[in-house]
């Protein structure tokens, strides 16, 4: 299916909306989510796990306008990310590659290459030879069970970062820790049919696993969408770097093919895939713009013309259910702001951090993945090149 570029167009349009909407709203903190009845964000002091996202925008629109206004504003907000540099968590390269690296990669700021390569020096650090990866760690953002001896599908968010510093440095051994947590991570967290649990205790003595269970999902057992999510868009990145793996290829091609066989035919995820409550519970459109963003990855890397076509396809097919059915105006009569999107679940369990708990929200990683993934199909970048 081919789309005319002015539907990608016109979304980046309404995104961009709400961008500026926020930068006027915003004073020192990062935005985490926003209700989706007012818009009006929930922010955090320090930028937590999901900070980088909005830098990540800002560097987007920097890219895209040429204007000095998105990158002024993206060389602020990166560089209010670094005192999160040393925190202990795996779950810096998200904020440090988005909202860092980004500014390299995409505007060749020098500013954030460096702030970038000391968040991935630390992360590298982080690797612990016993486990094969790199733990959850001290300071991870999660509501508990976290540490040296726990990880998660979700901590693959330190390998865009590992395999940037070892391009932008030449030093090989940022490439060799990202490839080795991806396979003992993707190994761990995804099943025989393609599905991935997000959580698992590890014995810090030797690496074996001791439990599966799940930070934010239904149950031990169940699929949390953004299980599924997470794990997809960062086999991709790291195929991306490392085409010959085959083993990564084929587990993404089998998450792949888990989520469009059981996702709804509206393409647009539920919060978890076992909640027995379906069809009368929470989406979760930012599990499904990761989704969307691995998928058209997926659609320049996979081996077939056949494969690229399908995965290229699907990706096309869910950006357009999500900024049919949830990025607003989404009915006659809208009066909230253009250009959010709503239908996320950030966290509906009864443990979740206070900071964390909001459905049908707005996130702004789920805005930050339907943003890549708006420029991709609109052709300012290549999937596999972000
Ligand atoms: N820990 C990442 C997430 O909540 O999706």
């Amino acid at each position: 299916m081919s789309t005319a570029k002015p539907r990608w167009e016109q979304a980046i349009e309404r995104m961009r909306c709400r961008v500026d909407q926020t930068l006027e709203s915003l004073q020192s903190e990062f935005p985490h989510w926003a209700e989706a009845a007012t818009g009006k964000w929930t922010t955090t002091v320090d930028g937590d796990w999901t900070g980088g996202a909005w830098p990540g925008m800002l560097w987007l629109f920097a890219r895209r306008t040429g204007s000095s206004r998105y990158l002024d504003a993206a060389r602020l907000w990166s560089s209010r990310l670094e005192p999160r540099a040393h925190l202990q968590t795996a779950f810096k390269g998200f904020g440090f590659y988005y909202g860092v690296a980004l500014g390299d990669i995409l505007c060749a700021d020098k500013d954030a290459a460096t702030l970038a390569l000391d968040a991935a020096h630390s992360l590298k650090g982080q690797y612990d030879p016993r486990l094969d990866l790199i733990p959850l760690g001290s300071d991870a953002e999660e509501s508990e069970d976290v540490g040296n001896s726990f990880s998660s599908i979700d901590s693959l968010q330190a390998v865009p970062l590992l395999f940037w510093a070892a391009e932008k440095t030449g030093e090989a051994s940022f490439a060799d820790v990202a490839a080795r947590h991806t396979t003992r991570v993707l190994d761990i967290h995804m099943r025989p049919d393609g599905s991935i649990v997000q959580s698992s205790k590890l014995n810090p003595a030797n690496g074996k696993v001791v439990r599966h269970f799940t930070h934010k999902g239904f149950s031990e057992s169940s699929v949390w969408a953004r299980a599924q999510a997470w794990g997809l868009v960062y086999a991709a990145v790291a195929l991306a770097h490392r085409p010959q793996e085959k083993r990564w290829m084929e587990q993404l091609i089998a998450g792949a093919d888990w989520w469009l066989s059981h996702v709804p035919p509206g393409l647009v995820a539920f919060w978890d895939f076992d909640d027995p409550a379906i069809p009368n519970t929470e989406t979760d459109t930012a599990a499904t713009a990761i989704v969307c963003s691995a998928l058209l990855k997926l659609g320049r890397l996979a081996p077939s013309a056949d494969l690229r076509a399908k995965y290229q396809d699907a990706g096309e097919r869910i950006a357009l259910a999500l900024i049919n059915g949830y990025l607003t105006p989404v009915g006659a009569g809208e009066t909230r702001s253009q250009g959010m999107l709503v239908g996320a679940c950030f966290n509906k369990r009864r443990d979740a951090r206070v900071r964390d708990s909001a459905t049908n929200a707005e996130t702004i990683f789920g805005s930050y993945y339907l943003l890549e993934s708006l420029n991709v199909l609109d052709g300012l970048i290549e999937a596999e090149k972000i």
